[in-house]
């Protein structure tokens, strides 16, 4: 009685004081949902949501879908420039990698997904954009079993990229190592880009809790292994180094990519196991991924850094990188935009 007393309230509130009220109870943030193009033409932000482009509001998924009750599911995060995506063989490969991972029977093709990411870009308008596919297993009856799902749930989130600040490039983040270990490797494979990340959200609490931007997480061995998003290098005696992949992280694109750049650039590089102190006794500390591309680190704990000349200088090589990866796709015609 009670609730239903409160259900009326609200509405009838609703009614008599409009948006504003129905804003703070309705479960999307509508605010953003409308682009302006700049020329006075408002434009409503689109998610493709299975098939099509829905209007943001409109983009809903049930409640019975198991990535939302189980986590179960994969996703990718991807940067475009210009209107290219940035490695986009590179991420489809890994998020069908990761589908694969937890046997999850991916519900299109790459072309039809590259053909989508697309469409999303274009009914969004936009050019320089952060884009997350994400697959759940799909709906279904409460169950652990993956069979209980019959059609994976499949959405495009594209949005205005928004750059990290400029100051924390020229400055450097601060970060903290995490009480919270890294899942051990054996027991969740960290290759699977999964939607179940409680992991790093505990290690991004702590972060949080100490005024930190970032945490860096050790693995079961006390060996450093990654960041909450990010993939870690540091540079100590010459010596370029990052964990490798046996310390239980994500093969990262952007990683894989640095190391390349690394070495063309005649640096010496070393994958492997390091210790905290390792770190404490570096030059210089970076991280990389998709979206913040090579993000110096001012501070691990209590011990600072300088924002050095290889941070920098991997920044630059990477950002040529880029510039040379939109030119040559856009130099080679639509086909290969995927459209
Ligand atoms: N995160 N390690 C973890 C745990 C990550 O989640 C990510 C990426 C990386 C870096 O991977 P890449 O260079 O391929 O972006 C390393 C993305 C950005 C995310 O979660 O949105």
């Amino acid at each position: 009685m009670r609730f239903d007393a409160a259900l009326s309230n609200i509405s009838k509130k609703s009614i008599s004081f409009g948006k504003s009220l129905l804003s703070t109870i309705e479960p999307f943030d509508t605010d953003d949902k409308v682009k302006s193009t700049g020329n006075g033409i408002i434009l409503p932000m689109y998610v493709y949501v299975n098939n099509r482009p829905v209007p943001k509001a409109e983009a809903v998924v049930s409640v019975f879908d198991h990535g939302f009750l189980y986590g179960d599911g994969v996703y990718e995060t991807l940067r475009v420039y210009d209107r290219v995506v940035f490695m986009l063989d590179e991420h489809l490969g890994r998020l069908y990698r990761s589908a694969s991972l937890i046997r999850l029977t991916m519900p299109k093709n790459f072309d039809q997904i590259k053909a989508a990411l697309y469409e999303t870009l274009d009914v969004n308008s936009l050019e320089n954009a952060y884009v997350r596919i994400t697959i759940s297993r799909g709906h279904g009856p409460i169950g652990l079993d993956p069979d209980l799902c019959k059609e994976p749930t499949f959405v495009i989130i594209a949005e205005d990229m928004k750059d990290y600040p400029q100051s924390y490039y020229e400055k450097g983040i601060k970060t903290v190592i995490a009480q919270t270990k890294r899942n051990l490797k054996d027991a969740l494979n960290p290759q699977i880009k999964s939607l179940n990340f409680l992991n790093n959200i505990l290690a991004k609490i702590e972060a949080k809790e100490k005024e930190a931007y970032e945490s860096i997480m050790v693995n079961a061995s006390e060996h450093i292994a990654e960041g909450t998003i990010s993939n870690i290098f540091f540079y100590r005696d010459d010596i370029l180094c990052t964990p490798s992949i046996a310390c239980g992280i994500l093969d990262g694109i952007t990683r894989r990519l640095i190391l390349d750049l690394a070495v063309r650039e005649g640096l010496t590089v070393r994958e492997g196991e390091f210790t905290r102190n390792d770190l404490f006794a570096a030059d210089e500390v970076f991280l990389t991924n998709t979206t913040m591309e090579v993000m110096p680190v001012c501070k691990v704990d209590a011990v600072r850094y300088g924002v050095g000349s290889v941070a920098k200088l991997l920044r630059k090589v990477y950002r040529d990188e880029v510039r040379t990866y939109v030119e040559s796709i856009k130099g080679s015609g639509p086909s290969l935009l995927g459209i």
